[in-house]
């Protein structure tokens, strides 16, 4: 009897697992890998150097694509990138606002397989994703810089008019639609779909057409007139928090100046990714992290390094995102500059500190109770804690208040990593 339930339990279990991974969720407090790479990865100066440097765009496309080989093209590459920085999907560019599409296409020759890369890079990644367990999803640029017929002056982001332009939004819409069709009926499950630039034209018939070629698909909002009707929004960079109700993924590169690939580029800090990563992801949100390879197919050494760092630390603190939910109440009053996020799972509290932390010890009021253990996941090591009364919560004449102080914390050996700390209940 005794085997049996306990059988029972054990196929329950099962069970359970399963049913987690068929129901994956897009936001579910991941991180995500962002590629940006086009044919103006060449320019090694920015993905929209077209437009930012006045090109003209028969110069252009005459300089860029016909020297786009990416011979060393390997996506197995990018998916292991992904998975060093522990992230869970990748969002690849399929066509940037160049209009230079990543795909083969029957909709333009201005396509990937017709440059000396020969190439369906995204029929490899789809591939590669799949074997390498990472979900896809696609960013899809609206202004396309090299139709000639795309201009929309309600949109940002156009290119000035070019000899033969002859702007016709219902044809440039049937173009879009059979582009989308395209992505998204061959290349497998695709998780999420990136409208990159608003047009300001309410057609809610595109994200019809996504929804119906790929069921439960998750859409942002920089869509035909979908700000009100997309599943979620995406901060980029420093943009301040996005509210509402929706989801939300923040999107920010490994690189200072360039989402594509950029010679001299400025790389960030490995403190900057993981206090701006844990921000987004203790409180609730998805955080997408860019790279930006190379003409050659190579992502930088530089990205690759931050991405494995970023992993690195991810593997120590992620638990802190698993299943948990946010405690609020039991942040209280932060000083000293610090700012303090609580997610908790049952009986365990995880203490974040996206700016950073500025003492090697602190406490942790409103928390009054002692926890059986305190770790720091950013070491694995144990943390000395009690529960006293302090100077500031003492006041002549009357009792004091007592809290949790939480004692011995590496601070200054962490200044370039955000610190999470496990209170064991
Ligand atoms: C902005 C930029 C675009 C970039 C995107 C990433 O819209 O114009 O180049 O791809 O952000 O979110």
């Amino acid at each position: 009897m005794k085997r049996l339930m306990f059988l029972a339990l054990a196929v329950t279990a099962a069970t359970t697992v399963f049913a987690a991974e068929n129901d994956w969720k897009m936001f579910d407090r991941r991180l995500g890998m962002f590629i940006h790479w086009g044919c103006y990865s060449v320019g090694e100066w920015h993905c929209q150097e077209l437009w930012r440097r006045n090109l003209s765009r028969a110069d252009y496309e005459k300089r860029f694509a016909p020297n786009f080989n990416a011979a060393k093209f390997n996506a197995d590459e990018f998916v292991a990138v992904a998975k060093s920085a522990g992230a869970e999907y990748i969002v690849f560019t399929s066509k940037h606002h160049d209009g230079f599409c990543m795909w083969d296409t029957k909709t333009t020759d201005y396509k990937i397989t017709n440059t000396p890369t020969k190439r369906d890079v995204i029929k490899e990644l789809a591939e590669a994703c799949r074997r390498g367990g990472i979900r896809l999803g696609f960013y899809y640029s609206n202004p396309d810089w090299h139709c000639s017929f795309s201009n929309n002056p309600k949109s940002s982001h156009q290119l000035p008019m070019q000899p033969g332009d002859k702007p016709d939004m219902e044809k440039y819409i049937a173009y879009v639609k059979a582009q989308v069709t395209e992505l998204l009926s061959n290349y497998g499950d695709i998780c999420c779909w990136f409208w990159d630039i608003p047009t300001n034209i309410d057609r809610p018939e595109m994200d019809e057409l996504v929804r119906r070629l790929q069921p439960g698909i998750m859409i942002n909002d920089r869509g035909w007139g979908n700000k009100k009707t997309a599943d979620y929004s995406t901060p980029e960079r420093d943009y301040a928090w996005a509210g509402g109700n929706k989801y939300i993924e923040c999107c920010d590169a490994t690189g200072v100046q360039s989402w594509g690939y950029r010679r001299n580029e400025d790389y960030h800090t490995h403190g900057y990714f993981t206090r701006n990563i844990d921000s987004y992801l203790a409180t609730g949100a998805n955080y997408l992290l860019n790279v930006g390879p190379k003409p050659d197919g190579t992502i930088p050494d530089e990205a690759k390094a931050i991405m494995a760092k970023v992993g690195s630390w991810m593997a120590r603190v992620r638990e802190s995102y698993r299943g948990v939910e946010n405690a609020p109440e039991l942040v209280g009053k932060v000083t000293h500059g610090e700012k303090r996020t609580i997610t908790r799972r049952g009986k365990t509290l995880y203490v974040h500190f996206p700016k950073g932390i500025e003492a090697d010890g602190l406490s942790l009021a409103p928390i009054k109770d002692l926890p059986k253990k305190a770790v720091l996941l950013n070491t694995g090591r144990e943390l000395s804690c009690e529960v006293t009364d302090f100077p500031w919560s003492s006041k002549p004449g009357s009792a004091a208040e007592t809290y949790l102080h939480v004692r011995g914390i590496p601070a200054d050996d962490l200044a370039n990593e955000c610190v999470v700390i496990r209170l064991e209940y």
